[in-house]
């Protein structure tokens, strides 16, 4: 059985897509067989894997649009296990071009690409855009659950409110199923106040929805340096930095999701 994790929050440079990179790939070291679906026409997940423009001619916004199949764009990475579907700037085109052409189910047309593939893989992890649009709407429409980095700083939880209602919402129309997996305080710096501020809130309001490690403690991405410069060499950090506190986080929160 395999399970749809998607990656979502509006608010711009929480470390979602860092968190998709990484914890595919650390699902991946642990023998699962992962695809990164990168549905953000930044583009990021896909850079940060070593990809550029020229490695490959389709990507999601041609299965979002029915011209390819999700087989058809499903890039290997160089790791183990990973597999991609790469995006495109032109992914934006999605919203203008067919979304608003009112089209049925359209809020479910990245749960339909998948379908195909859904068994082929043991998670498949979505990374979302910074917006609460139809890309994210289709993304959290397609998944299973969710998991909602959250970046330990100032304003950290504004927003938050509207992402859980639309969360809500979906539950009650296209996707009863979904679940949130859990918070993931991202960029936490234990010397920091505000850092530690952000924890305590969240411990306060979502103590369950908060991921543990073995020794029952809470699973906290720590600002670092190697978690930043991985992307640059076309790396998750499980690869450039192994032993780094930034993969080790990655890697409980893999073996935190494994365990169920
Ligand atoms: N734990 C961390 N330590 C240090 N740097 C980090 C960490 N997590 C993320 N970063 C860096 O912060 C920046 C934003 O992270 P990321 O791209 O993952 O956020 P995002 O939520 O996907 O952003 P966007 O909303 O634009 O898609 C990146 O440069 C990334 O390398
Ligand atoms: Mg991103």
């Amino acid at each position: 059985m395999s399970e749809i994790i998607t990656i979502a929050n509006q608010k711009g440079g929480v470390g979602k897509t860092t968190t998709t990179v990484n914890l595919a790939a650390s699902l991946a070291k642990k023998g699962k067989k992962v695809l990164i679906v990168d549905a953000d026409p930044q583009t990021n997940a896909t850079t940060s894997l070593g990809f550029n423009r020229n490695d490959y001619e389709y990507n999601i916004y041609h299965v979002l649009i029915g011209i390819k199949t999700i087989s058809e764009v499903i890039l290997p990475t160089k790791v183990n296990n990973l597999d991609i579907v790469p995006a495109n700037i032109g992914l934006v085109g999605v919203e203008r071009e067919f979304y608003n052409s009112g089209k049925a189910n359209r809020e479910l047309l990245l749960k339909e690409a998948l379908k195909p593939i859904k068994d082929i893989y043991d998670y498949i992890i979505v990374d979302s855009p910074p917006a609460l649009g139809p890309i994210t709407i289709n993304a959290l429409g397609a998944a299973d659950s969710v998991i909602i980095p959250i970046q330990c700083e100032f304003f950290a939880l504004e927003g938050l409110a509207q992402l859980l209602n639309t969360i809500n919402l979906l539950r009650k129309s296209i996707n009863p199923k979904l679940t949130i997996k859990g918070f993931l305080p991202t960029m936490y710096m234990g010397n920091n106040n505000l850092s530690r501020q952000v924890l305590e809130d969240l411990s306060l309001h979502f103590k369950d929805k908060l991921f543990l490690d073995k020794e029952n403690r809470f699973i906290i991405v720590p600002r670092n340096v190697k978690i930043a410069e991985s992307p640059s060499f076309g790396q998750s950090v499980i690869e450039y930095a192994y032993n780094s506190k930034g993969a080790l986080a990655y890697i409980d929160l893999a073996k935190s999701i494994l365990k169920g």
